[in-house]
């Protein structure tokens, strides 16, 4: 199957994405680890336009590239050649990792990356407070770290995530150490908050059924180096379930297409 840019779906925001510059633009990037004669490269020639309102996943096998991709794009690495814009400022990040500071509240480290963000110093708790009850942990604001479930840490995460006041979201398998139930549940309030909030989001995961149940597009990288291999369009409504038919169907097809990835690379 192969793609345009936008959801057909999705028809009015579809005219306006066509015309507007793109929220994220990658252009040829190579990225190589090492010194000159020995480098690896990583990622080769990978040129992609996120559309502003977009959900996309980037899926593809462990060690593919994805999370090099992903940081360059948050602007913590520069890339080897090429270049990647981000007209509207620095994105937020997510990892799977909480990295919350253990020795604060969750509405602390909410504000922290409020404070971080320009935010004066009034408006911080009850900013913090509403940005808790967006990800539905209102009256959490005093808990410390040890007293949240794996769920409900990557919950302020998210909100401390937004606290960053981009409207681009960049979340590196955010949801990868979580069980299946408090993954689903995740699924549903990140695109709940995508639509609410009318963000980008640029989604790295090396689970198929995650890409198909969260994405607008799913963009498959091959593996050394990680190169663009396909794309598809989704266009099943949102919320879908994980576990619904055309869900499994489609997560069939591309599952097959990142097998031959992973056997053309020699990998697993
Ligand atoms: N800072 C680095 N120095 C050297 N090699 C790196 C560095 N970061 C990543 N790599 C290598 O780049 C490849 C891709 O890694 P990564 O982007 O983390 O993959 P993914 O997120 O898809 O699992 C791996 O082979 C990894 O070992
Ligand atoms: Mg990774």
């Amino acid at each position: 199957m192969s793609t345009a840019l936008t959801t057909p779906n999705d028809a009015p925001a579809v005219a306006d994405r066509a015309d507007a510059s793109p929220a994220v633009r990658i252009a040829g990037v190579h990225k190589s680890f090492g010194r000159p004669g020995t480098a690896v490269p990583v990622l080769d020639d990978i040129t992609l336009d996120v559309a502003p309102g977009e959900f996309l996943c980037l899926l593809g096998a462990s060690g593919c590239g994805k999370s090099t991709l992903l940081n360059l794009v948050a602007g913590l690495d520069q890339p080897t050649a090429g270049s990647i814009e981000v007209p509207g400022g620095r994105p937020a990040l997510m990892f799977q990792e909480h990295a919350l500071f253990p020795w604060l509240t969750a509405g602390k480290n909410i504000e922290l990356a409020l404070r971080l963000n320009g935010v004066p110093r009034a408006e911080r708790k009850p900013e913090a407070e509403r940005l808790l009850e967006l990800v539905r942990l209102g009256g959490s604001y005093g808990k410390r770290v040890h007293e949240l479930s794996g769920g409900m840490r990557q919950r302020v995460a998210m909100a401390r995530a937004l606290a960053q006041g981009s409207s681009v979201l960049l979340m590196d398998e955010p949801f990868a150490a979580l069980d299946a139930i408090t993954r689903d549940v995740l699924h549903e309030e990140i695109t709940r908050i995508w639509q609410e909030r009318r963000l980008t989001v640029l989604f790295v995961t090396h689970n198929v059924r995650e890409a198909v149940r969260l994405a607008q597009r799913v963009v498959l990288l091959s593996s050394r180096p990680g190169r663009v291999a396909r794309e598809w369009q989704i266009d099943l409504p949102q919320p879908r379930r994980i576990e619904s038919a055309c869900v499994a169907d489609l997560s069939v097809e591309i599952t097959e297409h990142l097998r031959g990835e992973i056997r053309r690379h020699g990998q697993h």
